[in-house]
């Protein structure tokens, strides 16, 4: 049995990897690989999943979720929109082409199989436009497709689909805002609004998750997360997922968006849900518990 002390603050990756390495009795100097298969060996359930998740570096971590969630026993469309919708271009890059070199496959390949739809389209063509990610705005373009938008969702009887595919997927963050801002000029109402009107399902999660990402992805993963928490029971696959891949990141920011919402830590609410050492696990990614 392993007994898990992580410190309780993790610093960057690299000093986070030998705390780990340490925190782990016993291992001597084992490889990483020895490290990893007896961590496999001796751990199990939701700390199992935490702690193999979070060993590689993020692009690898992205590649086995979006794998497992496309092909797993359990097909988690939601989980692969989540990952694809809030990643940038670079990013995707990345994951895309560990994800052949891990799995010999395509990520779009993956796509194709399990997907629909409008879902589909637009996780395929996010995978594969070029956006530009700078923070120039030309606020003449951000207008147009503020009108096209309008003209494709709520002023048509039915919804063009392909016009939000299009502006979803190929225009950058700084874009995206500005045509936010333009919509609600122009027509009075609010982008989201429309979105949740015209659109719905995981066609409509994954226009949000594009939105909601490009505007903060702090506020966005504190939203999932506290979804992965409410009400009975929690969805630990979630949560593993999204402390896992945003410690690095973002997380102290998450927080305080949660903080911020909740009127209570994100820590505390952690600490409520879960128990052991995959508490503490989790615990120590989130980092001290001040607000
Ligand atoms: C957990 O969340 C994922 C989305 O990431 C969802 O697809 C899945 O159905 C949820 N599981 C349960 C048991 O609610
Ligand atoms: C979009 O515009 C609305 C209305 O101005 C604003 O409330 C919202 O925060 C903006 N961003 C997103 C992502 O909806």
């Amino acid at each position: 049995m392993v007994t898990i002390t992580v410190p309780l603050v993790l610093t960057s990756p690299r000093d986070d990897a030998m705390q780990l390495y340490r925190a782990f009795k016993g291992f001597g100097c084992d490889t990483a690989a020895k490290i990893t298969k007896r961590l496999s060996s001796e751990l199990s359930g939701d700390v199992k999943k935490a702690v193999l998740l979070w060993l590689p570096d993020p692009a690898t971590r992205d590649a086995t979720i979006l794998r497992d969630a496309l092909s797993g026993d359990v097909i988690d469309l939601k989980a692969a929109t989540e990952v694809i919708c809030s990643r940038t271009q670079a990013q995707i890059q990345q994951v895309k082409q560990i994800y052949h070199a891990l799995f010999g496959v395509y990520l779009e390949n993956d796509i194709e199989l399990q997907a629909k739809d409008d879902h589909k389209k637009l996780l395929l063509a996010y995978v594969s436009a070029i956006r530009y990610e700078g923070p120039e705005v030309d606020r003449g373009m951000a207008d147009q497709d503020a009108k096209h938008l309008y003209k494709a969702g709520e002023k048509k009887l039915g919804t063009d689909e392909k016009a939000f595919i299009r502006i979803f997927s190929e225009r950058s963050c700084s874009h995206l805002l500005a045509v936010n801002a333009s919509y609600r000029n122009m027509y009075g109402n609010s982008l989201k609004k429309a979105i949740k009107s015209e659109t719905s399902g995981l066609f409509e999660f994954g226009l949000l998750s594009i939105l909601q990402s490009a505007e903060n992805p702090a506020k966005f993963f504190a939203k999932r997360l506290h979804k992965a928490m409410e009400g009975m029971g929690t969805n630990d696959t979630t949560l593993i997922r999204i402390i896992v891949t945003r410690a690095e990141i973002d997380m102290q920011y998450i927080k305080a968006e949660y903080h911020k919402k909740h009127r209570k830590s994100l820590n505390d609410a952690v600490h409520k849900e879960t128990s052991g050492n995959y508490r503490s696990f989790l615990l120590s990614l989130l980092g001290p518990n001040h607000p």
